[in-house]
């Protein structure tokens, strides 16, 4: 759960919502609790001080992919050029008072235009992984049916560029933007949208299967479906417990669907998914925290990945409401898919806590999911509010290959928001923004040499762009746009970066330090 837009906690689903459902709808199976298994210590006991000693240098594997991340609403603009047809971002963000400033997405940095500078700055940057969104209602503007051909031809060309360039285009498949045709049929709650999205994987794995080799295809599963259906904070801006609880297990479905469907065309394709993760941490000590960060876990972290790894839903919540899911004999199998990567998207980590019995009967959420999470306030925030704790980085790598069994990784995101101003000479001197990346780079290299198998890291992202709900806001970028002229300017951090990228080494502070003293003056 994001903070600013992931507030599981002060959800406004109250015990009368849930007084309101019909008689039986949350029969349910119980499960046993995994309390015992709970990783680490106690947020207390951790320290907010540098995590890891950036001192000295590290080195990466030979071949690790150095990327940045993006996707299409948040980037492309041209809402309605060639063909595409209106997504639920776009009816969304065109509804006055859902998105801060009443930005919208429609011309965002206009990528769909300039993608070949945005090419040519990963250029600079020496990077060898692209992760970009491919806009379903690009591909089929009401959600079904045939290619719409203008469409393919825009990726089509990005990926030939990329390839050319020696970028790995690494596609995701959904990454938020529905074709509102669909959410008017009933969206992601109706199950239907499972098969829809497999017919939609189906047709693109067709035309750009060929060149692709890597694909995720959902981004971050929970965050659109609390967002969207439960917080109504993002698109489509439901607020029911009970769209929430289908739509989770409709995309558990179509993860499994497009995986498959993707694997039908191209055997050797290797498919994923995002997950948006964060280290969960009980508040204290006692049996009861340690058990809600256990659920915390099962929640945040596990929820979309044990269908598809184990076919089953995670056994550390009290309960499964499976009659309200909308379980079926059969679909625990259907959503198995042998992801041949786990994506993980982390910014930061959660501080579970246990729900007094009467906080539990007053909130509908609480009663199903009986764990409080908050924001850990012991580390530094960034410009946006997030607390920075690399930590997280290294608990959820080591955890996720502890227990699933060595898994491939890719971090498919990580950044920070800050509030950036060009100098009188136009450089952006973000020197916060590669103390971000460099302390979580070091808590990454510290997994791997525990064992993790990690693949590639993301940052997020390759330019400042329409961050949701947050308009144009906050800026993540390793390059800097200015939205007025479209003008991008690589920021200090992505000269950083981009030497991470060429050495494959992440300098020492104190190396770089000693290195910028001695510099020839000129
Ligand atoms: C992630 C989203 C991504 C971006 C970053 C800041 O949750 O996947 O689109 O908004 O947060």
């Amino acid at each position: 759960m994001r903070r600013t837009r992931r507030e599981f906690l002060q959800s406004a689903v109250t015990a009368s919502a849930l007084a309101a459902l019909p008689a039986g709808l949350f029969s349910a199976c119980t499960v046993s609790s995994n309390a015992a298994r709970t990783a680490g210590s106690t947020a207390l006991s951790r320290s907010p001080a540098r995590q890891f000693d950036t001192a000295s240098e590290i080195a990466f594997p030979k071949n690790f992919f150095w990327g940045t991340a993006t996707a299409a609403y948040q980037i492309e603009g041209a809402w309605k050029e060639d063909g595409k047809g209106e997504s639920i971002w776009d009816r969304f963000s065109h509804t006055p008072g859902k998105i801060k400033n009443g930005d919208t997405g429609d011309l965002a940095c206009d990528s769909y235009h300039r993608w070949r500078e945005d090419i040519a700055l990963m250029r600079t940057m020496n990077l060898t992984s692209y992760r970009f969104s491919i806009s379903w209602p690009r591909i089929q503007p009401n959600g079904s049916g045939s290619a719409n051909s203008k469409g393919v031809d825009y990726y089509s060309r990005l990926v030939d560029a990329l390839l050319e360039a020696h970028i790995r285009p690494f596609v995701t498949l959904y990454h938020w933007d529905l074709p509102q045709a669909l959410e008017d049929a009933g969206g992601w709650p109706n199950r239907d949208t499972a098969s829809r999205f497999a017919d939609y994987v189906d047709l693109v794995a067709r035309a750009l299967g060929d060149r692709i080799s890597d694909w995720i295809l959902l981004n971050e599963p929970l965050a659109f479906i609390y967002d969207g259906y439960l917080g109504g904070t993002h698109a489509p801006g439901r607020s029911s417990i009970l769209d929430f609880l289908r739509a989770s297990h409709t995309v558990n479905l179509g993860q499994a669907a497009g995986f498959h469907a993707l694997k039908a065309v191209r055997q050797s394709a290797r498919v994923g998914s995002a997950f948006s993760m964060s280290a969960c941490e009980p508040a204290t000590d006692s049996a009861e925290d340690r058990k809600a960060a256990e659920r915390c876990h099962a929640l945040t972290n596990t929820w979309f990945l044990e269908p598809a790894l184990k076919g089953r839903y995670p056994e550390a919540m009290a309960f499964l409401p499976e009659t309200a899911m909308q379980i079926k004999p059969g679909d625990l199998d259907k959503m198995r898919a042998p992801l041949d990567f786990i994506g993980i998207n982390l910014y930061y980590r959660t501080i579970a806590a246990a729900p007094g019995a009467f906080e539990r009967v007053g909130n509908a959420q609480q009663w199903l999911f009986p764990v409080k999470m908050s924001e850990g306030q012991q580390g530094p925030k960034a410009g946006n509010g997030w607390e920075v704790w690399p930590l997280a980085l290294y608990d959820i790598v080591t955890r996720i290959t502890r227990d699933f069994n060595h898994p491939h990784i890719e971090i498919t995101e990580s950044g920070c928001a800050y509030s950036d101003v060009q100098d009188a000479s136009g450089a952006i001197n973000d020197t916060i923004r590669i103390d971000y990346h460099r302390q979580y780079l070091h808590a990454l290299h510290q997994a791997m040499a525990d064992g993790a198998d990690v693949r590639g890291y993301h940052a997020w992202s390759l330019l400042d762009n329409f961050e949701w709900a947050e308009g144009f806001s906050q800026r993540f970028g390793l390059a800097y746009v200015d939205f007025k002229t479209q003008q991008r300017m690589i920021k200090e951090s992505g000269k950083w970066y981009a030497k991470v990228a060429a050495s494959n080494r992440v300098a020492g502070t104190l190396t770089s330090e000693r290195a910028a003293t001695s510099a020839p003056q000129s």
